[in-house]
Order: structure tokens, then sequence, then C-alpha cells
């Protein structure tokens, strides 16, 4: 039996994997057993910002393991104290508390604000139309999507989704008794697309008349990978609180909901937790990888070379109609093409390249925030041979 018949036999069926087997990464590169290399455009899903087997990463994670794994948060953790301290004094925000990942950040998030929201006598909760913020029920409570909620009805109560980018359904759901409004700056699950200036202008102007909290999921767009710490910091809006997770723990499973002053004190003793949030590897790991990312040189290179990148797709598609658009924010890129993606993703893998299809006819890319431009021209040169061939 082969490694895909046993996952069929030993694992209930969601998800549909990619057929490689890995053997090892190295820098923007993974090695499959059968010896081929292949160029990773999408890291782990934004999460390996410093690609694989990276020197800081290795030696955070080594000199952390020796010393301990697991404490459990009965106990102060010096790598939680590094990494809230980074995060707190980059973002100019208040609190944070570590989660295992972006779902149980947005869960905590949607517990913060209830509290929240009953202390000061408010109680809807929206997101945002063509949004994605997890698999817990909470985060599913947030989403309009069918194909992530049908058939785990009901959700919870007093939440609502909002048009994306839709001034006039926010104006008509938002009052006095919203209590928080969620949403991805930068829509990653939902094709890359952003938040127009306009409805940011609208939904500020909302928050100061009724004064609801925004919360900022940063979770794929966060840590330097739109060429800024956030992705709300292209945006000229300051949320009230931040949810972050993928690329925090360097590879390691971590995610942090980030408040303001506002929300400081909602929290007491007790009434929320975790057990394995904030794990110490994780957060060590996510130290050195801010340690990494967050210098002006670094974040210049996403910058100039997502310039460069879209330049050359911009170039591509007065060749290839089939391209109808791309949207770039640092190293958040989509290709929205005219048709379906998945059979181009397919061709592209073919020839050694990983990047993924969302949205129908996105591709997209995520690419480590260590990528160049030659991983760029890589993916190029296979992208133009790909599509003509498909002509
Ligand atoms: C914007 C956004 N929010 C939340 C999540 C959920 O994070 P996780 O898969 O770590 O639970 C994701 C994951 O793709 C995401 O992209």
């Amino acid at each position: 039996m082969n490694l895909k018949e046993k996952e069929s036999r030993l694992f209930f069926h969601t998800y549909k994997r990619l057929p490689l087997e890995v053997e090892r990464g190295e820098g923007c590169y993974l090695y499959t057993k059968d010896g081929k290399k292949y160029l990773d455009m999408f890291s782990g899903l934004a999460v390996n910002a410093l690609g694989y087997a990276h020197p800081a990463i290795i030696k955070a994670v080594d000199e952390q393991v020796r010393k301990y794994t697991h404490l459990s948060n009965f106990f102060i953790q010096e790598p939680q104290i590094q990494l809230a301290e980074r995060l707190l004094s980059l973002s100019g925000f208040d609190k944070i508390f570590f989660s295992n990942s972006g779902t149980e950040a947005i869960e905590g998030t949607i517990k913060l604000v209830r509290k929240w929201g009953k202390q000061n006598g408010k109680k809807a909760i929206f997101g945002m139309s063509n949004g994605f913020s997890g698999r817990t029920m909470g985060a599913l409570s947030l989403m309009d999507k069918e194909k992530y909620r049908e058939g785990y009805e009901p959700f919870l109560p007093d939440f609502g989704s909002i048009e994306f980018n839709s001034i006039d359904d926010l104006n008509a759901k938002v009052n006095e008794l919203t209590a928080a409004i969620f949403l991805e700056f930068i829509q990653g699950e939902g094709g890359i697309v952003g938040v127009t200036k306009e409805f940011i202008e609208a939904l500020s102007a909302l928050r100061e008349k009724y004064g609801f909290l925004i919360v900022a999921d940063e979770i794929q767009s966060g840590i330097g990978r739109t060429g800024k710490l956030f992705g709300f910091q292209h945006f000229g809006i300051v949320p009230d609180i931040i949810t972050v997770a993928k690329p925090i723990g360097g590879g390691l499973p971590v995610g942090a909901i980030i408040g303001s002053q506002k929300v400081a004190d909602v929290w007491t003793y007790g009434v929320h937790g975790t057990t394995f949030g904030g794990n110490p590897v994780a957060c060590a790991a996510g130290v050195a990888t801010l340690d990494t990312v967050m210098t002006e040189s670094f974040l210049k290179n996403i910058v100039d070379n997502a310039d460069y990148f879209r330049a050359k797709v911009v170039e591509m598609k007065a060749k290839f109609p089939i391209i109808k658009e791309i949207r770039v924010y640092g190293y958040m890129i989509g290709i929205d093409l005219t048709v379906e993606s998945s059979p181009i993703v397919e061709a592209i893998l073919q020839k050694g390249v990983l990047v993924n299809s969302t949205a129908n006819t996105v591709i997209r890319i995520l690419p480590p925030l260590i990528a160049g431009k030659t991983e760029f021209d890589q993916f190029l040169s296979v992208f133009e041979d790909v599509l003509s061939s498909a002509r």
C-alpha cells in the first residue's frame, strides 16, 4: 500500500493532498523522495515566512528545545515575553493573548468582544462577505460562504455578514447595538481582494458615531507579508483588535490576539485560557522570525520585488488574455484568470512550482518572505510556458 492509499484509509477525507512526498525543505525549495526539487511559492499557506531550514529558526528552536518545550500557562515563560514585547512595541498596542492557531485567535476575540459588548450595551457582530476566519463555530458564524458553513447550522446568534466594500450595506446594518466588525483588509482565501479607501472611510466614520470595535484579521496578511508589519497599515486606519497567526511562529503553531487600550481590562483571571497557546518553542521561533523580517531593508525588498513581479505579469497580460487581473499587496499576490485556476495551478506544479488555487479563478501566490527576483523569475518562466501550451 503506497502513502496515498494509506492516507485515504487512515484519515477523514477533509484534505485534497498534493501528490508529493516531501523529504525536506531548504530556503524556498522543497525536495521530494523521488529526487525532484519544487519552488514553493505558497510557503505552507503563508506560514513559512523564512522558508525552510532557516538558520535563525533552527538556532532559536534548538536552543529552546534544550531548555523546555512546554510548561503550561501556569508559568511565565521568557520566549512568550520576548514575542509579546516585540509585537506590542511594533504595533503600539497594549495587551496580548497567545493561542495555537488563527481560528482560536478569532474565537478568543469573539469572546473578548462579547464581554466588552455586554459591558457597553452592544451585541451584534459582523464579518464580511467572501471573508475567511477559520473553521471553528465562531469563525464560521462570521463567514458567509456556503462551501464552509453548509451542514453546520445553527450558528451563533447576533452574527451577520456585511457585503465587502459595500458602503450601503454597511450603513444599513451597523448601529448603536453593533459590538464589532471583523475584516481582512486584504482578503486572502477570497482571492487577494483589498478593501477600498471609501469603505474604510465609511467604517471609520461609523465607528466614531457608534463606538463599536474594529477587528483586523491579519492572520494571513500580517508580519511583513504586505511590506508592512500589518496589512491594515496601508489603509490609514487603526483597528481596536488585531488577530495574527500563520507566520508568527516561524513555521510552528502559534496565534495571538493583540488588543488596544479600549479592551485592555475586559478579561480578568480565568475568563479565557489555553493549555498549549504560546508554546515556548513556537514563540522562540516567532522572535527569530520578527527579528529577521522587521528591518527596513527586508521589508523594502518585499515591496521592490512585488513591484517587479507586477510589472512582468502586466506585460504578460497583453500577450495572454486569459490573465484578467493581477492584484499585488507585497507578497500577497492574486492572478485572476478568465478561467478556473486549478488546472493551471496543476500544470505549474508539473513544472516544479507550487502555487495555490483559490476563489475559483485566482492563482494565489504567497511566497516565503525570503523569496527574491530569482524565484519570481522561475515562476514567471513556468507560468509563461503553461499559458503558451494552454492556448
Ligand atoms: C484571514 C484568515 N483568518 C483566519 C484563518 C484561520 O487560521 P487557522 O487555519 O490557523 O485556524 C485563516 C487561515 O487561512 C486566514 O487566512
